[in-house]
C-alpha cells in the first residue's frame, strides 16, 4: 500500500516499537495518525506535533482488554478523523504471572479490536477497504517454553491473521490482513526476560536470552512499516535481527468431501 496521504490507527503507539513505527508511518507521508493507547505520553506526542506539522496526530486513550473501551475508541477516531485505511495492532504485554491479562492484551485485545475496526473498513458495508497489521511474534511461529502463555497467544495472533486473510473474507472486506513476527527486540517488553518466566527453572536460560542477539526498536520499525508497504494479503513476515523473512506453511489437512 501507497502510504501517502492515508489514514492510520495505531494501538500501543506509545510502546517501545510503536513509538518508533508512528515516526516512520509520519516519514511515509501518511495524512492522520490516531494513536491508541492506554496512557497518553505527551512527550512523544508534542515531539511528533512538532516534527511531522503536515499530519494530524490525534490520542485517544483506550484499554484493550475493556470491550466497551475498544468499541468507543473506534467510534471517536471515526467522529474525528472520518475515515481510516490501516490499522495496526501492536499492544502486548509479557506477564506469564497474569494469564488473564495476557490472553485479554495479547490476543483478545487483538481479536476484539480487528473485529472492531472491521465494519468501518469492510467495502461490504460501505467502507473502502484497507489493510490491518497484527504484531505477533517469532513466538507466534516457533516455540517459547519459557514464556508458554505468550507464546499461546502469539500464536493465535499468527492464525487469527492468516484466516482473516482467507480469499472469501477478502472478497466481502477488500481488507487485507498482514502479521509481522519480530525477533528479540529492545524494549521494556524485552529487558529481564528471567523475572518473567513461566517457571522459575526457566530463570537460567532466560538470563543468558538477556544477552541473546537482538536489533533495534527502530530497525524493527523500518521493516514493519516496509512490509505494510509491499506486503501482501496473509503474508506472514518474520522480522529478527534486521531481517525481513516471509514464512510459507505446509498444508496438514484439507477436508474431504
Ligand atoms: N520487544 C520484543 O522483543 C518483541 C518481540 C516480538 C513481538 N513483540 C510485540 O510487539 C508489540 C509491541 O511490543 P514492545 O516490545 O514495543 O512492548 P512495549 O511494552 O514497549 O509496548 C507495548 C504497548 O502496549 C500497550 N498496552 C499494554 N497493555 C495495554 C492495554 N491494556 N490497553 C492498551 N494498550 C496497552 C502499552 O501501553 C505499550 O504502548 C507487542 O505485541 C509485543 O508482543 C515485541
Amino acid at each position: 500500500m501507497d502510504l501517502n496521504g492515508k489514514n492510520v490507527i495505531y494501538s500501543g503507539g506509545f510502546g517501545g516499537i510503536g513509538q518508533h513505527c508512528l515516526k516512520e508511518l509520519l516519514s511515509n507521508g501518511i495524512k492522520t495518525l490516531a494513536i491508541l493507547d492506554v496512557k497518553e505520553n505527551k512527550e512523544i506526542l508534542a515531539d511528533l506535533q512538532k516534527a511531522y506539522r503536515a499530519a494530524t496526530i490525534i490520542f485517544i486513550q483506550f484499554d484493550i482488554t475493556n470491550k466497551e473501551s475498544i468499541a468507543a475508541a473506534f467510534k471517536e477516531v471515526v467522529e474525528r478523523i472520518k475515515h481510516f485505511d490501516v490499522l495496526i495492532n501492536g499492544c502486548g504485554v509479557l506477564m506469564e504471572h497474569n494469564i488473564d491479562i495476557t490472553i485479554e492484551v495479547n490476543l483478545l485485545g487483538v481479536i476484539r479490536s480487528t473485529l472492531a475496526a472491521l465494519p468501518y473498513m469492510a467495502k461490504n458495508n460501505g467502507g473502502r477497504g484497507g489493510v490491518i497489521v497484527n504484531i505477533s511474534s517469532v513466538a507466534g511461529l516457533d516455540l517459547m517454553p519459557y514464556f508458554s502463555i505468550y507464546t499461546t497467544t502469539k500464536h493465535g495472533v499468527t492464525a487469527f491473521g492468516r484466516c482473516m486473510a482467507d480469499q472469501k473474507a477478502f472478497d466481502q472486506f477488500g481488507v487485507s490482513f498482514i502479521t509481522v513476527c519480530p525477533g528479540i527486540t529492545e524494549t521494556n517488553l524485552a529487558a529481564d526476560y528471567h523475572k518473567k518466566v513461566t517457571f522459575d527453572f526457566y530463570q537460567e536460560y532466560c538470563k543468558k536470552l538477556n544477552t541473546a542477539k537482538r536489533q533495534s526498536g527502530e530497525i524493527c520499525a523500518k521493516n514493519i512499516v516496509k512490509v505494510l508497504r509491499t506486503g501482501r494479503n496473509g503474508g506472514i513476515y518474520m522480522l529478527d535481527v534486521g531481517e525481513i523473512k516471509e514464512i510459507t506453511y505446509p498444508e496438514f489437512w484439507k477436508a474431504e468431501f
